[in-house]
């Protein structure tokens, strides 16, 4: 198994990335297999009461335009999801307080009937809410740890305690989970060292999921002037989580696709084997601007699916018809 040093030679050196990115695409073939699992993401509410300083949806960010969608809203666009043939919804927001433990209990259970996975992605709660989340229906939860170099957590994220999130994600494997973190590269500051470190930290979590994305400044943040992180670097983070990690889900990120046309296809050649396609009303997936040029789906759910089924079928791939959890047996 790699370890720390060896993570960041491998980081340091670019002349053998193309075997880098063969190596985990045979590993992801030898442990998930051809299949591409999509997970419908329903991004429900772009309010915020924290001030990651990268991200467009902050607290202090006054220049964008807030909603919630309402409980039907969101029953009806995970229905809507269903009928095109997602097996799995991911409920995204802002870590908005609105939405209390009982009101997601009732839309995780009105989810739940219509037999699909659930995924959660609201940021960090109590333990009694995941305990909640998870009798209701929910079955995985992401949670990054954006960095896990605690002093550059702090400058990244103020008011927020690194320890705590360490505690939700030990706390969402614990309650049983499929639980999902990962990172982002090229925040200003973050070292190469600090990245392996990163990989290092999935693995000893265990983590179920994994999403790399490189960092997009946001002009309505105060890292508007920093430089966007490198692709390839994001792209070589992910492949090595891949080996080192093997069996696991690993998304091609909306934000590898803002940096390169191409970025989805190139990451799912290179160990990722999840797309995550936004089934978002239109109206609201324009104000879901966690960076900007976020990819959209456009308004066509069926016709988006369609071509995406073209284009994974070029490179080999299905798309999976079961639910896609890490242990098959689920
Ligand atoms: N660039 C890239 N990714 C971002 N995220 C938030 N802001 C940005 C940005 N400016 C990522 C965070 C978060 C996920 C939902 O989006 O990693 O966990
Ligand atoms: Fe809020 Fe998440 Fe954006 Fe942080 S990254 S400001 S918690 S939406």
């Amino acid at each position: 198994m790699l370890n720390k040093n060896d993570i960041v030679e491998i980081l340091k050196d670019n002349t053998q990335n193309h075997n880098l990115f063969n190596l985990a695409d045979d590993t992801r073939k030898k442990y998930v297999g051809n299949t591409v699992h999509l997970r419908g993401l329903i991004e429900f509410s772009n309010i915020c009461s924290k001030t990651c300083k990268y991200c467009g949806l902050r607290y202090e960010n006054k220049n964008i335009d807030r909603y919630r969608m309402t409980q039907e809203e969101i029953v009806e666009c995970a229905q809507n999801a269903v009928e095109l043939g997602y097996k799995t919804i991911v409920l995204q927001s802002g870590e908005d307080n609105f939405f209390t433990r009982d009101t997601l209990c009732k839309i995780i259970k009105e989810i739940k009937r219509l037999d699909v996975a659930i995924t959660l992605s609201i940021g960090e709660r109590s333990d009694d809410d995941y305990k909640a989340f998870k009798e209701a229906g929910a079955d995985r939860y992401l949670l990054r740890i954006e960095t896990t170099d605690e002093n550059l957590y702090k400058t990244m994220h103020p008011h927020m305690d690194f320890k705590n999130r360490l505690k939700c994600l030990e706390n969402l494997k614990k309650i049983g989970y499929e639980t999902g973190t990962g990172c982002l590269v090229g925040l200003p500051n973050q070292s190469l060292e600090s990245l392996a470190n990163d990989i290092m930290f999935f693995k000893e979590l265990n983590a179920d999921m994994i999403g790399i994305g490189p960092f997009l400044p946001h002009p309505d943040t105060p890292l508007s002037d920093a430089p966007h992180g490198d692709f390839n670097l994001a792209l070589k983070v992910m492949a090595i989580t891949r080996i080192v990690l093997k069996d696991i889900n690993i998304p091609a990120t909306t934000a590898m696709e803002t940096l390169n046309k191409n970025g989805r296809i190139i990451a799912l050649k290179s160990g990722a084997n999840v797309i995550m396609p936004n089934v978002t009303n239109t109206k609201f997936q324009e104000k879901y601007e966690i960076y900007p040029n976020k990819t959209k789906s456009g308004n066509d759910f069926a016709e988006y699916k369609e071509t995406l089924e073209i284009k994974l079928k070029s490179i080999g791939r299905t798309i999976a018809q079961n639910k896609g959890f890490r242990n098959p047996t689920k």
